[in-house]
């Protein structure tokens, strides 16, 4: 029998996760030190390396490898374990871990906000990153939550939408096309796209739709942000397709103009995801609690007429 401590664990979890031992420290609120130090105990008590460094990089050993694997599930239970005793104890504490998509970051944050304020005992990981790096996460069971606007049909998830999610293609204020009624798709077609990064959802959408028309698009440049993508656009540079949700309220005032396509807005949802087997814990839930009664919070807008 093995004799380590969960304390160990939770070290070597966060220095394998991570590759870093100053990144895991930072996370712990310990010292470099106390993370090499734990790691040099839970190693003497399996009898094998579990890391090593080459140069600058951690790599996991062949053991630290199926310890990685086993420890992130019983880290895992033991975390919801405690939220329960905290919560029969009257306080929701713990660490709320949240994965979501890129584009949510003009409103997940502003959310947190006033959760955070309800529920002071409760620290949050947002993880901010593309859709594809959103479904690694999750089949990685690596969060609590999701959030994404394509869930996967690949996947045994609940899906839960909580928010429009409206597609809009977007000019230069100053393209002819700006004066235009009625576009036709096949007129957009024509025109060179600033489109997202492939693997993003909203990249995936437009794409699924253009071909289900029988279009193409003309992509002239890729752009893993939606803010370059809002300059590249109002710089003339060709017509983007962005969410609602990253425009300001007055769209002039990021200098392009959303266009009058037929099939557009695409309208959508941004959904709140979990695998279906997953129990969630004592803050998830309160999160989703918080999330169903709040969705006022984020401003519901209705796409401007155009
Ligand atoms: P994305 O997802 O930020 O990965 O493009 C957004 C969406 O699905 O609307």
């Amino acid at each position: 029998m093995l004799h380590v401590t969960l304390r160990q664990l939770r070290t070597f979890e966060a220095v394998a996760r991570l590759r870093s031992f100053s990144r895991a420290a930072e996370e712990q609120h310990v010292t470099q030190p106390t993370v090499s130090k734990q790691i040099r105990l839970l190693q003497d008590a399996v009898g094998l390396p579990l890391l090593e460094q080459i140069g600058k990089r951690i790599y996991l050993t062949q053991a630290g490898e199926a310890l990685y694997a086993t420890c992130g599930g019983w880290l895992d239970t033991w975390g919801r374990f405690e939220q329960t005793i905290a919560d029969l104890r009257g306080v929701k504490q713990g660490r709320l871990r949240i994965a979501t998509v890129t584009t949510t970051k003009y409103f997940m944050p502003r959310l947190l906000g006033p959760f955070c304020a309800q529920y002071p005992g409760i620290d949050i990981a947002l993880e901010v990153v593309n859709r594809d790096r959103v479904l690694e996460r999750l089949a990685r069971n690596q969060d609590d939550l999701y959030v994404m606007g394509v869930p996967p049909d690949d996947l045994d998830i609940i899906r839960e939408p909580f928010l429009e999610n409206t597609l809009m293609v977007l000019a230069a204020a100053s393209h002819p096309l700006a004066q235009r009624r009625s576009i036709t798709l096949g007129e957009v077609a024509k025109q060179p796209f600033i489109l997202r990064e492939r693997g993003s959802g909203t990249r995936l959408t437009v794409e699924r739709m253009f071909r289900e028309r029988g279009l193409s698009l003309n992509v002239r440049m890729e752009l893993g942000s939606n803010e370059a993508i809002k300059q590249a656009v109002a710089g003339g540079l060709g017509l983007g397709i962005l969410s609602l949700s990253t425009l300001h309220p007055d769209p002039s005032l990021d200098e392009v103009a959303m266009l009058d396509v037929e099939d557009f807005p695409i309208r959508r949802h941004w959904y709140l995801v979990w695998p279906r087997d997953k129990q969630l814990s004592v803050v998830a839930a309160a999160f989703l609690d918080f999330l169903r009664g709040h969705v006022d919070l984020l401003m519901h807008r209705e796409p401007p007429r155009v």
